[in-house]
């Protein structure tokens, strides 16, 4: 089985990369260059043109596309912003336009998406089914899904990951939240009372190789997200707890709008309480369905 995967040097990228490699499939990276040119062990793709190296992808059973700049450094400038639409929503298209042009087009198109899809919809449960929210990063999903949607077609089918906060300690959320809990300094955000939604990162190469693999049917959006939905209270208590430190001091809701704007209301302020509805009817069996025991795991390896 050949693999292509974008953003392949990114916090998930790269554990895709290792677990698809040691389970044997063959697993190229689509890699950014400056220059219309082929390169060596991966597709070159040139983001300023659109071009990309075609050659490279024919014979391709599956393309994972993760690519996109990072929405959690901030601040979001109007710069920033452009930067994270504009990765996602053309260099989606140019991807899907590449695919269109092969002679043998891939069986599964995955596309990275996020619950910010939803926007912040309080303590309502939102399954895929559930309408797009208001906001920038709602908005960013909504383009960058629509772009996606274009690569279905009779041979190829496209599947949206809207993903959680993906939660590993080497990277991510995760990784800048340990610091200051670690010195006993964590605590909730606003009243704590916004829904949190997360998955274990290495659920995640579990899930999308069933996907590949069991539920060839299963297309369209999918919540990557664990079955047990908490609350930024919650998942602070539990997080203090696994670190043996206090969680006392919480972060007031206007230093988080002062601190950092826009950014802070929609990531850190919004509530989302998102079910993986489409993974629980195809009957997939989450490894890592409950916070106690993801951190566990986590925090042993
Ligand atoms: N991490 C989360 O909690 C989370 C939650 C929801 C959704 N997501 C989405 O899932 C995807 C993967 O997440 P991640 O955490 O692995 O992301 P990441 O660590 O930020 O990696 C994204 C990768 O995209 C490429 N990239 C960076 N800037 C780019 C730009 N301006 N244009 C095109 N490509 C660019 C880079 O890979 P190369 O240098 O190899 O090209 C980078 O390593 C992202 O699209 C992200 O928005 C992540």
């Amino acid at each position: 089985m050949k693999i292509l995967i974008s953003g392949a040097s990114g916090l998930l990228g790269s554990q895709l990369k290792r677990f698809f490699k040691e389970s044997g499939a063959q697993v190229f990276p689509i890699t950014r260059v400056v220059a219309n040119g082929s390169i060596t062990n991966g597709v070159a793709w040139n983001p300023s043109t659109g071009w990309f190296d075609c050659q490279a992808m024919e014979g391709t059973d599956t393309v994972i596309h993760l690519a996109g700049e990072n929405v959690a450094t901030g601040p979001w400038t109007k710069r920033k912003k452009a930067r994270i639409h504009s990765s996602r929503v053309q260099g989606t298209g140019q991807l899907v336009s590449a695919i269109s042009q092969l002679k043998n087009p891939p069986k599964t198109f995955f596309c990275a998406s996020a619950t910010g899809f939803y926007g912040n919809t309080g303590e309502v449960e939102c399954r895929e089914t559930h309408t797009a929210g208001k906001g920038f990063l709602a908005s960013v999903c909504v383009d960058w899904e629509r772009e996606a949607q274009k690569a279905r077609t009779d041979s190829t089918r496209v599947v949206l990951l809207r993903f959680g906060v993906i939660l590993d300690p080497s990277g991510g959320a995760l990784k800048k939240m340990l610091l200051p809990f670690r010195l006993g300094l964590g605590g909730r955000i606003g009243s704590g009372k916004q829904y949190f939604p997360w998955i274990a990162a290495p659920e995640i190469p579990r899930i999308i190789d069933s996907l590949i693999h069991h539920y060839p049917n299963l297309s369209g959006p999918v919540n990557m997200v664990a079955p047990q939905a908490v609350t930024n209270a919650i998942f602070t208590k539990t997080l203090a707890r696994h670190l043996k430190r206090p969680a006392l001091i919480p972060v007031p809701e206007l230093a988080v709008k002062a601190l950092f704007g826009e950014m802070g209301k929609e990531m850190f302020l919004g509530s989302c309480q998102a079910i993986p509805s489409a993974l629980e009817q195809a009957g997939y069996s989450f490894a890592y369905p409950n916070l106690d025991a993801t951190f566990q795991s986590l925090f042993q390896t």
